[in-house]
C-alpha cells in the first residue's frame, strides 16, 4: 500500500526499505546524456544508502519509437513515449529530466515547472541569456527544485578544491586558468550535427565546453566583473550528412578564448575548442593564490595537484599529487576503500543525489549544486564573450 506525501510516494519500496519513499523520474532524451543520467538514477540507491528517495524510472521520451523502446528496456524505464509532453502531464513523474538538445530545454522545462515537476536540465540552460532567464523565472515562480546539470561540481577533487579555497588554504586568489579541449570535429569531412547549428545549439564550443569552465570559474573563484572574448569558426561548411557532397553551413564557434576580470581582483583565462588535435576531453584548470595553488585535469579526475607555500621544509616543497579517494574526501565514503578510483559517470550519481535530497528534505540546491540561476548567469557570460568577439575583443561588463 503506498501513500502520497508531497511530491514523493511513501512505502513503494518493498522489503526492509519499505519506509524509504520512491520518486518518479521522466527523462527526455536517451542518447549520451539520457544514458548517463539513467545510470545515475540506477546507481544512486546502490551507493547512497539509505537514499532520501529511491528513483523510479517511470518513462523516457525520444523521437524514434523503436529506439526509445529499446532505450526504455535497456535502461530499465517502465514505459516510453515519442512525445515529451506525456512526461510533463504524467502524475507518476515528480522529476522531469531534460537531457535533450539545447533547443529542447526551454519549452519542456517551462511546461514541466508549470505542471509542478522538479527539474534537472542539461547545460547550457538556454541557447541565450534571455531564454535562460525566462526558464529561471518560471521555475522560481513555480516553487519547484531546479538544477542545471553542471556535473563537474560533483567531481570529488573539484569539490575538494572548493573546500580548500573556502577554508582560505590558497589565500588570496590571483589566477584562474581553464581550458576545455576536444578534437572531434577537426576533420573537415566530419558531417553536420545539431551541435554545429546555431538554431539548435545556440553556440558551439562556447556553450558546450565553455559553459562548464565558466561555471567552474564562478564556483571556485567568484563572479566576473567583465570579460573580453574572441570566438572562431575554422570550418564554415561541412557535408550535410556523412559522405554527402551536399554542404551545410556551420554557424557556431569552433573555439573561443576569453579574459576574465573577477570582482575579487583575480585574473582569469578561459579557452575551449573542438580542434585540439590529440585532446579527447581535457577539462583542466589551475588556480594560483597567495598561499598556494591547485591544478586539476578531468582525464585524471581522482587527482588534485596541490602546492602550499608553507607545507614542510622548503627543500621538499613542490606540487603534490593528492589522490582524492579517502573516506574524508567529498562523496568518497559512499564508494570504495582508498585508492579504488571512481569515474566520470559517477558525477551524475552525486548530482542526482543532491537534487533528490534537496527535494525530499526541502534543502537548497545552492551553493554546491547549480540552479537555473547559475545556468542563467553562465549564459550571460557566454553572451558577453560573443558580444566582445563581435566588437574585436572589447571589454564587456557582466551584469545580471
Ligand atoms: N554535462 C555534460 O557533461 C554534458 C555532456 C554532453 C552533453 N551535455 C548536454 O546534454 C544535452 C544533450 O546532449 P547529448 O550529448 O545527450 O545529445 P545527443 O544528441 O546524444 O542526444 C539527444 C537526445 O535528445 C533526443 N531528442 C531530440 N529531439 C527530440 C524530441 N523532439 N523529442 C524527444 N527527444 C528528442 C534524441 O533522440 C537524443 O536521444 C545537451 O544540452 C548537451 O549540451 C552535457
Amino acid at each position: 500500500m503506498s501513500e502520497k506525501v508531497g511530491f514523493v510516494t511513501m512505502g513503494d519500496a518493498s522489503g526492509p526499505s519499505g519506509d524509504i519513499p520512491s520518486i518518479g523520474v521522466g527523462v527526455l532524451g536517451y542518447a549520451f546524456m539520457g544514458k548517463a543520467h539513467a545510470n545515475g538514477y540506477k546507481k544512486l540507491p546502490y551507493i547512497f544508502w539509505p537514499p532520501a528517495a529511491i528513483p523510479r524510472l517511470v518513462s523516457i521520451a525520444g523521437r524514434s519509437k523503436d529506439a526509445v523502446a529499446t532505450a526504455a528496456q535497456r535502461y530499465g524505464f517502465e514505459r516510453y513515449t515519442t512525445d515529451w509532453r506525456q512526461l510533463v502531464v504524467d502524475p507518476e513523474i515528480q522529476i522531469f529530466d531534460d537531457s535533450g538538445p539545447n533547443n529542447l530545454h526551454a519549452e519542456p522545462c517551462i511546461a514541466a515547472a508549470d505542471a509542478g515537476k522538479h527539474i534537472i536540465c542539461e547545460k547550457p540552460l538556454g541557447r541565450t541569456a534571455a531564454e535562460s532567464k525566462q526558464m529561471w523565472e518560471v521555475v522560481k515562480k513555480a516553487g519547484v527544485k531546479h538544477t542545471c546539470a553542471f556535473n563537474y561540481r560533483f567531481v570529488p577533487a573539484i569539490r575538494q578544491a572548493r573546500q580548500l579555497i573556502e577554508q582560505g588554504a590558497l589565500g588570496q586568489i590571483y589566477h584562474f586558468r581553464a581550458r576545455y579541449l576536444q578534437e572531434w570535429i577537426a576533420d573537415p569531412e566530419f558531417a553536420m550535427v545539431w551541435r554545429l547549428n546555431r538554431d539548435v545549439a545556440g553556440s558551439g564550443a562556447l556553450g558546450d565546453l565553455g559553459a562548464h569552465i565558466i561555471d567552474l570559474a564562478r564556483f571556485l573563484v567568484g563572479e566576473p566583473r567583465a570579460v573580453n572574448g574572441l570566438t572562431k569558426t575554422f570550418i564554415k561548411e561541412r557535408p550535410a550528412e556523412s559522405g554527402s557532397a551536399r554542404k551545410a553551413t556551420v554557424d557556431v564557434d569552433d573555439a573561443f578564448v576569453a579574459l576574465v576580470d573577477f570582482e575579487n581582483g583575480a585574473l582569469g583565462t578561459l579557452e575551449a575548442t573542438r580542434f585540439a588535435t590529440g585532446r579527447k576531453n581535457m577539462n583542466t584548470f589551475e588556480i594560483n593564490g597567495s598561499k598556494g595553488s591547485l591544478s586539476f585535469n578531468l582525464e585524471r579526475l581522482n587527482e588534485l595537484e596541490v602546492y602550499l607555500t608553507d607545507a614542510g621544509p622548503r627543500e621538499a616543497r613542490g606540487f603534490t599529487d593528492v589522490l582524492v579517494t579517502e573516506s574524508f574526501h567529498p562523496f568518497y565514503k559512499n564508494w570504495w576503500p582508498q585508492g579504488h578510483i571512481i569515474g566520470w559517470e559517477h558525477t551524475f550519481v552525486h548530482e542526482i543525489n543532491h537534487l533528490i535530497e534537496a527535494i525530499v528534505h526541502d534543502q537548497p540546491i545552492e551553493p554546491y549544486g547549480a540552479t537555473f540561476e547559475d545556468g542563467y548567469r553562465c549564459a550571460v557570460i557566454c553572451d558577453a564573450i560573443v558580444q566582445s568577439s563581435e566588437n574585436g575583443g572589447a571589454r564587456v561588463p557582466i551584469s545580471y
